[in-house]
């Protein structure tokens, strides 16, 4: 399922979190790495190794509870490699098509396919499974988002912090005649943001959203940082009124959990910490414009 097709099941989804609010525990929880693993068995189908995957199973349509499933997923050899979300496909194709789970570019771009991989936030497309280390690998859907299904989580409180921050250039007044520029050096300060895929990893991973779910999130304010940062934006205060609350960068705990997070090297909490230096600048622009008047 691709995060367009589950904006368009809004509906739907709405319908699933009150399924899960009325889930008896909550919100599933997560037990990773507990429970008897028996040894690991050679792939019967001949195949030089057989890696194993935990995989957190729900579904948010059915009362069951939720419960992790193991899998082998057989590797041709150790000189090839092969991405968590290979091991995915591979699940789907050969023993189970109801195991769910997003992706799209399988090239670390669309950000559709993160997820927790033996506890760490990343990319399921470009996570090789012989760099994890372990034999056996656990598969978590990202935290601080219903489950819709699997690891497939409803995004659409990430997408609407997103849209309130309106996440588009606003015109300089008096626009140039041909393309408006940018210096090299003013690009290099909006870089590490734009690079921003927004997988929501870094909403996951943060603490203030498991508290609060009205806080913009991690993404949402480096995006707002972006355009603030852009030379060529020239937004007035009126669209910095949702980020300049308790639910907004004045929130932000400041425990870089986000940054640790980010498969894309963004720093969500420098954009957040830029922010606040910004408000506190245009706050006191406007005292001295006034005294002066
Ligand atoms: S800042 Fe990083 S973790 Fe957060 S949405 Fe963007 S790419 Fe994903
Ligand atoms: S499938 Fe696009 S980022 Fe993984």
């Amino acid at each position: 399922m691709l995060p367009s097709q589950n904006m368009n099941q809004k509906n739907e989804s709405i319908e699933n979190n009150q399924r899960l609010n009325e889930f008896p525990a909550g919100r599933p929880t997560f037990s990773r790495g507990t429970g008897e693993i028996p040894p690991l068995k050679r792939d019967v189908r001949g195949f030089q190794r057989a890696i194993r995957l935990k995989i957190f199973r729900y579904d948010s349509k059915t009362d069951k509870p939720p419960r992790y499933e193991e899998f082998e997923v057989r590797k041709i050899s150790e000189q090839m490699s092969m991405t968590v979300l290979e091991a995915l496909l591979q699940i789907q194709d050969e023993r189970d098509g109801t195991l769910a789970f997003r992706y799209s570019c399988r090239g670390a771009v669309c950000g559709s396919c993160a997820m927790l991989i033996n506890g760490k936030f990343d990319l399921a497309c470009r996570v090789q499974l012989q760099n994890i280390g372990a034999e056996t690998i656990v598969l978590e859907p990202l935290p601080n988002l219903n489950i819709i299904k699997d690891l497939v989580v409803d995004m659409a409180p990430f997408w609407d912090s997103l849209q309130q921050i309106q996440p588009w250039l606003h015109e300089i007044s008096n626009p140039p005649k041909k393309e408006r520029l940018m210096s090299p050096k003013e690009r290099e300060k909006i870089d590490q943001y734009v690079n921003c895929i927004l997988c929501a990893a870094c909403y996951g991973s943060c603490p203030v959203l498991g508290r609060d779910e009205k806080y913009l999130g991690p993404a949402a304010l480096a995006k707002l940082y972006r355009f603030i940062a852009d030379t060529r934006d020239s937004r007035g205060d009126e669209t910095l009124k949702n980020a300049n609350t308790e639910s907004g960068v004045w929130g932000c705990d400041t425990v870089f959990r986000c940054i640790d997070a980010c498969p894309k090297n963004v720093r969500p909490t420098d954009g957040i910490e830029a922010l606040r230096r910004n408000l506190i600048a245009r706050k006191f622009r406007k005292l001295f414009a006034s005294l002066i008047l």
